[in-house]
């Protein structure tokens, strides 16, 4: 049978995963019993997503301001900005038991609820964003650590002043290529060989390295399963280093990206997890006339609940999570490198 998503009432505490330490911080969402099956609404303009290293100077602004927006917004209102950080923590950190079974946790990492899960929490995340600013246009940026021209952090970030700021993040990495291998000690490798590694990464986790869907998407994880039965090729490799990379090594634990509980409390969270997304689509587009999707129904039929831009609470389905097109967003159109970078 398919996951089952979260019964909010029963929300409880969750653990630091890189400690295994009980966490001291309440990650739960408000509660509600008035549940919506999502339909998704037919998109009339697209949202447009674009490359965070080349926005204007005008979408910078307007994205700040739309992140204000969300900050001012009151504590319990599931829209405002650390509520939207809480739902990885929540749905990620053991705060959530599988309906059914009391003694196993909801886990949407390591597994095949990996891309739709994050694909459906970007997805309110943007639309509550462009609802506070009345944009229904407005697309996140992606972080295109896949191409040369992205890999650093997109500039924008790294303005103090802004309302995307975030002072926990490794102050060594601020302004260097991003290493797509991280884990935990820079390489000490040049910019070039940096870029040229990436490369290679990227074609074997997109490419070399996937013969069937669950090499991309993950390992079938479904109700009454322990967590964790395995990661895709893209999870496991360049957004894991993602992560780590970002992470401040003056906190205690890899915060703010580099830990489940507090990656969202970095704007660039959304930002790595648009080209995630991003990723998503490309290896399906990739795929020609193999198999893009899982057929099973219990990948089709598991849902999550999230708070949607109107504060409803809905329930969505992996089975409407698998055409961004269908949902109302596309990609900025960026250079490959990686496509012909078989080694
Ligand atoms: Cu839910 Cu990048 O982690």
């Amino acid at each position: 049978a398919p996951i089952q998503p979260p019964d909010l009432s029963k929300c409880g505490p969750a653990t630091n995963l890189n400690t295994g330490q009980q966490l001291d911080y309440n990650c739960c969402p408000p509660v509600t019993n008035r549940i919506i099956d999502y339909q998704l609404p037919r998109p009339t303009v697209m949202r447009f997503r674009p490359s965070a290293h080349l926005v204007t100077k005008d979408y910078i602004f307007k994205y700040n301001r739309a992140v204000e927006l969300m900050k001012a917004l009151p504590a319990d209102d599931p829209r405002n900005y650390t509520q939207q950080a809480n739902i990885h923590c929540a749905y990620c950190n053991g705060a959530y038991d599988q309906v059914g079974f009391q003694d196993l946790d909801i886990q949407v990492h390591n597994c095949w609820l990996f891309f739709p899960f994050h694909r459906w929490y970007l997805y309110f995340y943007e639309r509550i964003l462009g609802n506070l600013i009345g944009d229904p246009t407005f697309g996140l940026p992606f972080w295109n650590w896949d191409n040369p021209q992205g890999m650093t952090i997109p500039p924008m970030f790294n303005n103090s002043r802004s309302a995307i700021y975030d002072e926990k993040r490794n102050q060594n990495h601020l302004t260097s290529i991003i290493d797509l291998g991280y884990n935990g000690t820079d390489s000490g490798n040049t910019p070039l060989q940096t870029v040229g590694n990436n490369l290679n990464i990227m074609y074997s986790e997109m490419i070399r390295n996937v013969k069937v869907i669950e090499d991309f998407m993950g390992q079938p994880y479904r109700a009454g399963d322990a967590v964790n039965p395995g990661p895709g090729t893209s999870e496991r490799g360049s957004h894991t280093a993602v992560h780590i990379w970002g992470g401040d090594p003056r906190q205690p634990s890899g915060e703010n990206l580099g830990n489940f509980y507090s990656a969202g409390r970095d704007s660039l969270f959304y930002s790595h997890h648009a080209n995630v997304d991003r990723m998503w689509k490309l290896w399906r587009d990739l795929r020609g006339s193999n198999p893009k999707d899982f057929t099973d129904r219990d990948w089709l039929n598991a849902s999550f609940v999230f708070y949607d831009e109107n504060a409803r609470l809905v329930r969505v389905k992996v089975s409407d999570s698998v055409s961004n097109e269908r949902m109302g967003y596309v990609f900025q159109k960026v250079d490959i490198p990686w496509l012909n970078n078989r080694p």
